[in-house]
């Protein structure tokens, strides 16, 4: 794992893209996505910068189960909105989170992700350590899975829809052995309110209850934090 600090978003958001320019230069042929507000500053770097990618297959971390592709909270309208209507993308996975059967579903969705090996992961952390919709507890050896949200996460989600209850309480997610899959991976975190998990992904035992430590054994892994994120660090 190696740890970049950063005075600000911008400047981290920046490392992260030339990081990704390199490996864009280089024949990246999968990008692993995150939604969130983190990397939404990189996503708009990438729209304009006007590349051809049609040689690139992006998959995502993860859906909501139970909102359909146009519901504005769902990920796949975030990632519509944000990137892939700008670009021409070979392909574009998410979960279908209105799979009839989800567990058929995060097995379909295994079965993309040995298809098209991730190249360069994009991650975000949440203020309680996970990665992806992998919670704390949440197996080093999962696969993509069905995700019951705890209620810290749903909590730090609600700020996208209108009322607590339609909040949802499950998601579809790759699992922590599938994210570790990707050949690299570059951790975006951005202010204090994510300063207590990344002490804890950097400095403290790796250990399911902050599921972002498993990037420890990443050898390939980039933490690239602005001050406020980094402020806990020794
Ligand atoms: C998003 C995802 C989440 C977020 C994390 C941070 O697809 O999987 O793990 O990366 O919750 O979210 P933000 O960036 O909104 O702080």
């Amino acid at each position: 794992m190696n740890v970049l600090i950063c005075k600000t978003a911008e400047e981290a958001t920046e490392q992260a893209y030339d990081i990704f320019k390199r490996r864009f230069g280089n024949g990246l042929k999968t990008l692993g996505l995150a939604t969130g507000s983190t990397p939404l500053k990189l996503y708009e770097k990438i729209r304009t910068s006007g590349w051809d990618v049609s040689h690139v297959t992006t998959v995502n971390l993860d859906e909501y189960i139970g909102l359909s592709p146009d519901s504005p909270q769902s990920y796949n309208y975030y990632m519509q909105e944000e990137l892939f209507k700008y670009m021409n993308f070979k392909n574009t996975y998410l979960p279908n989170g209105m799979a009839e059967d989800p567990q058929e579903e995060c097995e379909r969705y295994e079965q993309i992700l040995k298809e098209n090996p991730v190249d360069l992961q994009i991650l975000g952390i949440g203020p309680n350590g996970h990665i992806g919709f992998n919670e704390p507890g949440t197996s080093f050896h999962s696969l993509t899975h069905v995700a019951e949200l705890t209620p810290s996460t749903r909590e730090a989600n609600k700020r996208f829809f209108e009322k607590d209850e339609e909040v949802p309480t499950k998601a579809i997610t790759m699992g922590i052995s599938s994210i570790m899959a990707a050949k690299e991976i570059i951790m975006l975190a951005f202010g204090e309110g994510k300063a207590d998990a990344v002490r804890k992904m950097v400095e403290g035992p790796v250990s399911v209850d902050c599921p972002a430590s498993v990037l420890q054994k990443h050898e390939h892994a980039w933490v690239i934090l602005d001050e406020g994120a980094a402020e806990k660090l020794k």
